[in-house]
């Protein structure tokens, strides 16, 4: 069964459309080990309530970046991690790590990549004006929300919405998309092709 480790710094609500996505049988796949990078994280006491290891690693105990990310892959590599899964990681990840576990890191970003990467990409949605936005699955690369897309989901822009109007009604598609995302992966139907991921 794949295992996976969950990066996540937040409320960890992808988290758990994980967790239930395994819980009711569709993604066969076991969550091995929940990494974060901020101790008040909400996503590990999730973990914790599943009895998934949560450990909290503190960024700056490290002097280099590198020397802190060694530690999260020896974390994973602890535990046999085949897919790191950021969710809600608030950290780039840098090129040390990504070669370490490259295609074998995905990540969720709440807008329709390539457009509006980056910080408060609802609010650039709305700023910008467009109709339609939306979430993307990826897989991580070196840069920020760049690498190769895996599904992506749409949702209407409207008039009256605020950020936070917008980034709920984008929230409920992640939690679809994401779960579905690592069962094609858990699956071996994902294909890394230069920028495009075929879907088998
Ligand atoms: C999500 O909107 C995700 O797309 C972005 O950060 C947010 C994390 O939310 N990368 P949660 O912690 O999973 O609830």
């Amino acid at each position: 069964m794949l295992k996976i480790g969950v990066l996540a710094s937040g409320r960890g609500t992808n988290l758990q459309s994980i967790i239930d996505s395994i819980e009711a049988g569709e993604l066969k796949a076991e969550i091995s080990i929940v990494i974060s990078d901020r101790q008040q994280a909400q996503a590990l006491v999730g973990a914790k309530k599943h009895n998934i290891e949560a450990v909290y690693l503190k960024p700056d105990r490290y002097n280099k970046k590198e020397d802190y990310e060694q530690v999260m892959i020896d974390s994973l590599a602890e535990k046999n991690v085949e897919l790191v899964v950021m969710a809600g990681f608030m950290r780039i990840l840098s090129p040390f790590f990504i070669k370490f576990y490259r295609g074998r890191v995905m990540n969720i970003h709440p807008s329709l990549l390539p457009s509006f990467p980056g910080l408060h990409p609802q609010q650039q949605a709305l700023d910008y004006g467009v109709k339609v936005s939306g979430c993307t699955v990826h897989f991580a690369d070196e840069g920020m929300d760049t690498g190769p897309i895996i599904l992506q989901e749409t949702v209407p822009v409207r008039d009256d919405d605020t950020e936070e109007t917008l980034a709920a009604r984008i929230l409920e598609k992640e939690h679809i998309i994401y779960p579905e995302a690592i069962r094609l992966y858990s699956e071996g139907c994902l294909k890394i092709e230069g920028r495009k991921v075929i879907i088998k």
